[in-house]
């Protein structure tokens, strides 16, 4: 599912800027695994790029699960069409399924044998990621650049939503 949430390119955190930027400039290797806490702003970074390359095609792990023993559905035969590959919520389920292992190692090695950059965004460091999957899917995510991401969880420091409920009818 395409998250629609407001983005903006001032509160994504500076050291994952530049490496985006190294990355989209050709300075720094792919594939891309940003990893980091909950709420630093890496779903906002990677719609920001999203949002910059035609042609990218966004995913999560859980679509890719869903997707993993279907031999030619859309979201392979998108990816296999996109200028980039976006992978959002690596490793989010407790336990790795082998669902979720197939789909994100498939997803890998398609982009790879097409030459597709892919940008996998994940709560676990490289080391968890290992230990959730395998070497195999570690060594697959993380051979190109690892851009960790530190800072505040931006869900505390927003507007908080004011409530559209209306207020109850005073009692009689
Ligand atoms: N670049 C941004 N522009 C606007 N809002 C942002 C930005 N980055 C973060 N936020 C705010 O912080 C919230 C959390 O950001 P985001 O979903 O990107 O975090 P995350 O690192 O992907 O967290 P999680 O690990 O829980 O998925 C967003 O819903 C948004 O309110
Ligand atoms: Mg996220």
């Amino acid at each position: 599912m395409f998250p629609r949430v407001v983005r903006e390119p001032a509160r994504v955190p500076r050291r994952l800027q530049q490496a985006l930027q190294g990355l989209l400039g050709g300075r720094l290797p792919w594939p891309a695994y940003v990893f980091g806490p909950a709420g630093v702003g890496k779903t906002c970074a990677a719609l920001l790029v999203h949002d910059t390359v035609p042609e990218a095609f966004w995913a999560d792990a859980e679509l890719l699960a869903e997707h993993a023993y279907e031999q030619a559905s859309w979201p392979w035969r998108f990816a296999s069409r996109a200028n980039l590959v976006i992978v959002d919520e690596v490793g989010c389920r407790s336990r790795s399924s082998e669902r979720e292992y197939l789909g994100v190692k498939r997803m890998a090695d398609q982009c790879h044998r097409l030459g597709v950059p892919v940008l996998w965004v994940s709560n676990l460091t490289p080391e968890q990621l290992r230990q959730h999957f395998d070497d195999r899917v570690f060594s697959r995510l993380c051979c190109g650049t690892v851009i960790p991401v530190e800072g505040e969880d931006q869900r505390f420091s927003g507007f908080p939503i004011k409530s559209q409920v209306p207020p109850p009818e005073p009692s009689r």
